[in-house]
C-alpha cells in the first residue's frame, strides 16, 4: 500500500498506509483527521479540504481545475502548493506523498 504522510494544523507528522484508488481527502479521512473537514464529500464544492502539497509531487498529481482553482482563492490561506484534496488521486505513483492540513478559513 502507499504512504501519506500528513502534518496536522499543530505540526504532528504522521505516516499512514493509503488505499490506491481513492482521493487524498478519503485516505486523509478515513485514517481519523477530524480537522479536514470535507464538508461536500469531494464535489469539489467546499474548500474545507484545502491541503499544502510538500515539492516532488507535480508531475504526478493531476493539473489543476479551473473550478479548484477558484474555490482556493476564496481561501484567505492560499499558497502556492495549496490543493484541494478530493481533486488528488491517491496512487502507487504518489507513494510517500506529504501534505500539511491548511489552517480553517
Ligand atoms: S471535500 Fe469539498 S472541495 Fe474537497
Amino acid at each position: 500500500m502507499p504512504k501519506l504522510t500528513v502534518i496536522t494544523r499543530e505540526g504532528t507528522e504522521t505516516t499512514v498506509d493509503g488505499q490506491s484508488g481513492l482521493s487524498v481527502m478519503e485516505v486523509i479521512r478515513d485514517a481519523g483527521f477530524d480537522e479536514l473537514l470535507a464538508l461536500c464529500g469531494g464535489c469539489c464544492s467546499c474548500a474545507t479540504c484545502h491541503v499544502f502539497v510538500e515539492p516532488g509531487f507535480d508531475d504526478k498529481l493531476p493539473k489543476m481545475s479551473d473550478d479548484e482553482n477558484d474555490l482556493l482563492d476564496s481561501s484567505d490561506h492560499r499558497q502556492g502548493n495549496s490543493r484541494l484534496s478530493c481533486q488528488l488521486p491517491f496512487t502507487d505513483a504518489v507513494d510517500g506523498l506529504r501534505v500539511t492540513i491548511a489552517p480553517e478559513d
